[in-house]
């Protein structure tokens, strides 16, 4: 290791991670060509036309910052939601939103509880401020809020990450369900409470707004990247009380929001219909997809995402298996890290088009294993 530059102890005794290897990547690396994208929970189904339109009359004006407080999307996000632009912060989508609030409560060796295996990009963050990881398996392919509990009271743990719906499962849990859990956490544990996908959930999966919004031990996090089909504009939210909102302008990227994006994601809050339109896309590609999975002897799991996990009944090689033979066949998906959520492998919804490829390809990747 040379002398210089010189970083700090954390930072030189982590691996280079790359918590995702992306579907570009595997183009290059493999010489392949992706023609079903159907691995990274984004939506083929595509940003609304309306939303487009606002982007392209946006385009001329990127010379410009964005608008440093976001006013104008708080003012939009607050009116949508039920509460007031003071209880939100506006990140580059949830991932930069985790590392800010990893980076505010976490001092190196802090405990920080998830479940194992996970949203990984969140632990990424977590070694990064050298959090300390503590695990708790899934029961039942769902989060297991009862083992999450034990875990922070165990540990004492200032932190605790929990995604409702679940990545990468698709399970979920009920509103009831995670109030009880936030109102048994101790007050000295923050909760992030991930909704990424709460748009695809079930009604009642959800807690109203109100129910959480002032608990100062609670931050919730939402994007535009799934439903609303805007991965690639990098914007999100977080909910919580004011002060804890305003804990985010102590660190946060100030220009860090994309000029385009922030355009885009007003004119998304406000084209609701085409979201009612794609969440119906999204949920009879889900029953396309369980249906392929079911065709081939596999059994796809109930999904509240816009994704479906599909058990392919052995282990974690068998699976890694038919993620690669798969892609040899231009269709990108991907699998769960660790066992025993890795019997499966993970398909995101999309366009027919898309369902028809993966159709194809499984019966002749199974046959070949
Ligand atoms: C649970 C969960 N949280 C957050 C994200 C990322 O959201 P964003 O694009 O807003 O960073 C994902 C994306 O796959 C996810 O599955």
């Amino acid at each position: 290791m040379p002398a210089f530059p010189r970083f700090t102890p954390l930072i030189s005794a982590l691996p280079a991670t790359v918590p995702f290897v992306g579907p570009e990547a595997i183009e290059r690396n493999r010489g392949l060509t992706v023609k079903a994208r159907i691995g990274a929970n984004e939506n083929g189904f595509g940003p609304a036309p309306s939303v487009i339109e606002a982007m392209c009359a946006a385009a001329g004006e990127t010379w410009k910052y964005a608008d440093p407080e976001n006013f104008a999307l708080k003012q939009a996000l607050a009116a949508h939601l039920g509460c007031k632009p003071e209880n939100i912060a506006v990140g580059e989508g949830i991932d930069s939103l985790l590392g800010l609030i990893v980076r505010m409560v976490i001092d190196p060796g802090l405990p920080v509880v998830t479940s194992f295996g996970a949203y990984p990009t969140f632990n990424f963050h977590v070694a990064g401020h050298g959090g300390r990881l503590v695990t708790v398996p899934y029961a039942n392919d769902r989060e297991d809020l009862d083992g999450l509990l034990e875990a922070v009271r165990r540990e004492n743990a200032p932190l605790v990450y929990f995604a409702n719906p679940d990545n990468p499962m698709g399970s979920w849990w009920d509103a009831d369900s995670i109030v009880a859990f936030a109102g048994a956490l101790p007050e000295t544990c923050l909760m992030i409470l991930d909704e990424a996908y709460c748009e695809t959930g079930p009604a009642g999966a959800m807690p109203a707004i109100p129910a959480l919004i002032d608990r100062p031990n609670i931050i919730r996090t939402r994007t535009f990247s799934k439903a609303y089909g805007m991965a690639g504009s990098r914007v999100g939210y977080a909910i919580s009380t004011p002060e804890t909102a305003q804990a985010f302008d102590k660190v946060r990227n100030h220009f860090g929001m994309n000029r385009i994006g922030v355009s885009a994601a007003l004119a998304a809050l406000k084209d609701q219909a085409y979201l009612s339109e794609v969440i119906g896309r999204i949920r009879g590609s889900r029953d396309r997809i369980a249906g392929i999975a079911r065709a081939n002897g596999l059994e796809p799991l109930a999904s509240a995402t816009n994704f479906v996990a599909i058990d392919c009944g052995r282990d974690g090689a068998h699976a890694r298996s038919i993620v690669d033979g798969l892609m040899e066949h231009g269709v990108f998906i991907r699998m769960p890290g660790g066992a025993p959520l890795n019997r499966c492998i993970r398909v995101s919804t999309g366009p027919e088009s898309d369902m028809r490829l993966l159709e194809e390809a499984l019966p002749k990747v199974l046959k070949s294993l």
